[in-house]
């Protein structure tokens, strides 16, 4: 080959490399400026400022960021099914968040509950297995939030009274390989899910959530037959938000969502 043809052909790759970073910066600023509405609207509607020192605490010192996009997300998520299902809530409910972690998006739920059910006040609980370990963060993250309990303890283990207006399960249905990494003792999602509708009070909604389509197509193959199915979703955030992109933390996209009512 001729040094002209490998200066050309070299030329003509560079040329297709600079074309393909130009396209995928025009990507990202698109993208970006659709996040940045996003934000502003969630912002408006819910009266949230994600700006607020709540939504950068956690209790893992190595990812500052899992609050703040969890909030995204969970607000995004909430508003889009409730939209779509068109769920209405009753004033001054009482809620359950099953397996909480380290409740980031505690103040994103609360705040989307209280407009929701048009009250000044609601009750939020939420159960997390090692709920001591975020004890601490959680506590600074719901300061100032009314009637917000957080428990450490097995879901499993709680009386299954139907004492609540809404019951959410964000995230805890997964395979059993997931519950030995959390170090959960796996329990078939069938029993979860009757446990959960269990407290749910008649005409009442369970929001559950599952961690990609496999899991959580799983999931809904078990839902409990008590509930009427309001709604089913795939969901997932694409947009670059404050420079970060979602799909890079990978627990943050790929969300398959049902909903339903109870009789
Ligand atoms: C993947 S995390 C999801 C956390 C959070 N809901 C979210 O969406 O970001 C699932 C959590 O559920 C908790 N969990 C699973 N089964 C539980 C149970 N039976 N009782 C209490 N917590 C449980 C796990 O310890 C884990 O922290």
């Amino acid at each position: 080959m001729s040094v002209d043809l490998i200066a050309q052909k070299l030329f003509s790759k560079i040329k297709h490399i600079g074309e393909s970073r130009r396209l995928a910066r025009e990507e990202e600023t698109k993208s970006k400026s659709i996040g940045e509405a996003l934000e502003k609207r969630l912002e408006d509607a819910y009266g949230v400022s994600f700006s607020s020192e709540v939504y950068s605490l956690c209790s893992y010192s190595s990812n500052a960021l899992i609050p703040y996009v969890s909030s995204l997300l969970m607000l995004d998520m909430l508003d889009t099914c409730f939209n779509k299902s068109g769920i209405e809530l009753p004033q001054n409910l009482s809620a359950l968040d099953i397996g909480t972690d380290d409740w980031h998006y505690v103040n994103a739920l609360y705040s989307f509950l209280k407009v929701r059910s048009k009250s000044e006040e609601v009750r939020l609980e939420g159960i997390e297995f090692f709920g001591y370990k975020h004890e601490e963060s959680v506590k600074k993250r719901a300061n100032g939030l009314k009637n917000v309990v957080y428990m450490t303890g097995d879901f499993f283990e709680m009386d299954v009274e139907p004492s609540y207006d809404i019951v959410f399960a964000m995230h805890p249905l997964a395979i059993p390989e997931a519950y030995e990494k959390w170090g959960v003792p796996f329990r078939q999602l069938n029993e979860f899910w009757e446990r959960a509708m269990g407290m749910v009070k008649p005409g009442g909604i369970l929001f559950g959530c599952g961690y990609l389509w496999n899991e959580g197509a799983s999931a809904l193959n078990s839902f409990p037959k008590e509930g009427r199915i309001l709604h089913t979703q795939y969901y997932s955030l694409a947009q670059v938000i404050r420079g970060i992109a979602p799909a890079r933390l990978k627990s943050f996209h790929d969300n398959a969502i049902m909903v339903a009512r109870k009789f």
